[in-house]
């Protein structure tokens, strides 16, 4: 071996013991960093080494490379676990930092909860979506022929009276019930059909069991040799499972302009004056005249209907004495349910 590359042998080892000392005795990123600089920059230490690479002999600069390369190896490796130290140590503190006590318990905001109508008329829809019924909608702006003629109740029928409609301008009106959406329904599908459509509805009236906005849901079956009897179990089935198996129910002979024949369903209400019955939903078989005005042909289809208002459900299920509470938004009721 040449003597000049045991001068540089020489060199570069004690440069290497002072810098793997220099770096165990860096105390922050920032004075590594000048380290760094200062052996591998452009005037550094071992930058200066290697310039003089051309002073060797062809011989000699092989065994030159081979050295130069370990010992830069080693002093980056030192280097970098020097860093992993700085920044694991780093972490370390900005966690201690952090005073958080983990094991206080969370406070829990207030996410209120459904309305006790919503609550109904999913239950109900809930009830008879088990017997394949679906939901379907309808505008609360309708006209007369959804709302009235085409349920067979024209203009100079005293069913109208009934309704306590409120009318808009140019023949509009806000629908009095639920049941125009029947129409929509069979004016856009065919047999057999088994929708049940919730929703407002708007009449002129108030009082303590009577609102200007309210609720009904109705209901519609179609199809070949749909019977009375039908209606009579699907309705005390619905009843049966909203209201619990011991509530009384009692089917009544009734009019509506669109069914023939009609009926209405009473349950049984505890008072204090003593059992009363209270009419809950109007019902019957579809009007062959409805039949016509959607161009169902009524000698080959039947259908059952009815109606029946969710707010008088919700009073009677849960002993609700007046009406306007629903609408008040008082979370002491509200949050009853
Ligand atoms: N539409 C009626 C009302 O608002 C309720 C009703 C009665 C709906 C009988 C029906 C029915 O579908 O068959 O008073």
């Amino acid at each position: 071996m040449s003597e000049q590359i045991i001068i540089f042998e020489n060199h570069l080892n004690t440069l290497k013991t002072q810098t793997l000392n220099n770096i165990k005795n860096a105390n922050n990123p920032e004075e590594l960093d000048s380290i760094r600089i200062s052996i591998f920059g452009k005037k550094g230490q071992l930058t200066e080494v290697l310039k003089k690479v051309g002073n060797l002999s062809a011989e000699d600069r092989p065994k030159f490379g081979k050295l130069t390369n370990v010992i830069k190896q080693d002093i980056k490796s030192c280097m970098d676990d020097k860093h992993q130290y700085f920044e694991r140590k780093q972490l370390e503190a900005s966690l201690n930092l952090k005073k958080e006590d983990i094991t206080l318990p969370t406070y829990f905001k207030s996410l209120g909860n459904q309305h006790v109508i919503s609550q109904v008329i999913s239950d109900i829809t809930d009830i008879f979506s088990r017997l394949g019924f679906c939901v379907k909608e309808g505008p609360e702006i309708e006209n007369d022929f959804y709302n009235f003629e085409a349920l067979n109740i024209p203009d100079d029928h005293p069913a109208k009276d009934m309704h306590d409609t409120f009318y808009l301008s140019d023949g509009y009106l806000l629908r009095t019930h639920t049941s125009p959406v029947q129409i929509r329904t069979m004016l856009k599908e065919k047999p057999p059909i088994r929708i049940l459509a919730p929703g407002k509805v708007y009449r002129c009236d108030a009082d303590t069991s009577h609102s200007p906005i309210f609720h009904q849901i109705e209901g519609l079956l179609v199809d070949q040799h749909v019977t009375f009897s039908e209606l009579k179990g699907i309705l005390t089935f619905f009843l049966k499972e909203f209201f619990g198996n011991d509530k009384k129910i009692r089917f009544r002979p009734s009019y509506f302009p669109f069914t023939e024949p009609s009926t209405e369903v009473d349950v049984e209400f505890h008072t204090k004056k003593g059992p009363q019955w209270l009419e809950i939903l109007g019902a019957g078989m579809v009007n062959r005249n409805v039949f016509r005005s959607v161009n169902y042909d009524p000698s080959k289809f039947t259908g059952l209907a009815f109606g029946l208002g969710i707010e008088r459900m919700a009073m009677i299920k849960y002993n609700i004495p007046d009406i306007r509470i629903f609408y008040e938004n008082d979370c002491r009721f509200l949050n009853q349910f």
